[in-house]
């Protein structure tokens, strides 16, 4: 496994937030993290980014125990639910910042910070500042900040919750596309169901902090362990690919 996590826990103020939770990602995988919200799903994310030390637990990270490793160390690129976009910047700016530290000149960042514009429909709105800009463009800008680095793992905490529908789903196939294309690990945060089911590679599926199954979107959806997930997932029909993905979702 590319990404392990091993017993992972955390706690606020005595309150169990993540207990016990242990899964793996394969190199290049897609897992998405369902659960409603208060599950535990960011405090998990902040966790495989170093952003928050567990309680106790292991992760592992290509071999390397990087459990109290500093984020930045980490080959890891984080889209956070709350975007953290450079505010005193412009879009262009902020979407090229991490190439700063790689070998690219201003021209070469330009460049490629205006195809990454490009892929999340915002290369007309390079040169404004993220205060002028809507949330679901700021949440956009994140996404393109994120990916331009080609990072070996990227975590995305709901990247795309503040999109409409039709950009929402041009946005999810994009993701997947550069997904594969780049090979990317990710662990994608999402209380979607759909999404999930769409978007996954397999899921894991979270309540009150534990894990309560791990699975491909078809043993989820066909055979869930839970009456929770049965409910959550049964109110749809799907029409199967032959290589188990969802071709379609029909609403009953
Ligand atoms: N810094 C914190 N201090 C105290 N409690 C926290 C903190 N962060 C999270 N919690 C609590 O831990 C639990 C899990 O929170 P978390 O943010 O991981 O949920 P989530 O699944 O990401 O929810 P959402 O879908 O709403 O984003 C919640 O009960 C939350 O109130
Ligand atoms: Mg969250």
């Amino acid at each position: 496994m590319y990404l392990e996590l091993e017993k992972l826990n955390k706690s606020f103020d005595g309150k169990s937030a993540v207990c016990d939770l242990s899964l793996g990602v394969e190199r290049g995988e897609l897992l998405c993290i369902l659960g409603s919200s208060g599950c535990g799903k960011t405090t998990t994310l902040n966790m495989i980014g170093g952003f928050l030390a567990p309680d106790s637990g292991t992760i592992l990270l290509d071999g390397q125990d990087v459990t109290n490793m500093p984020p930045e160390r980490r080959p890891v690129s984080t889209v956070f639910q709350s975007y953290g976009l450079f505010p005193h910047m412009t879009v262009l700016e902020n979407v090229t910042y991490g190439l700063k530290f790689r070998r690219y000149n201003r021209a070469q960042a330009r460049e490629k910070g205006m195809k990454y514009l490009e892929l999340v429909g915002l290369a007309d709105r390079a040169n404004a500042h993220i205060h002028e800009i809507s949330g679901g463009q700021q949440q956009r800008v994140a996404l393109a900040r994120s990916l331009i680095v080609e990072p070996k793992l990227c975590l995305l905490d709901e990247p795309l919750s503040n999109l409409d529908a039709a950009l929402r789903a041009r946005m999810r196939g994009e993701l997947k596309r550069l997904q594969r294309e780049l090979d990317i690990t990710m662990v994608f945060v999402t209380h979607d169901q759909e999404e999930a089911l769409i978007l996954a590679d397999r899921i894991a599926v979270m309540e009150h902090g534990h894990l309560l199954q791990l699975g491909t979107p078809e043993e989820v959806y066909r055979e869930p362990t839970n009456d929770t997930i049965a409910s959550f997932l049964g109110l749809k029909d799907i029409v199967w690919g032959e290589d188990g993905s969802v071709m379609k979702i029909i609403r009953r």
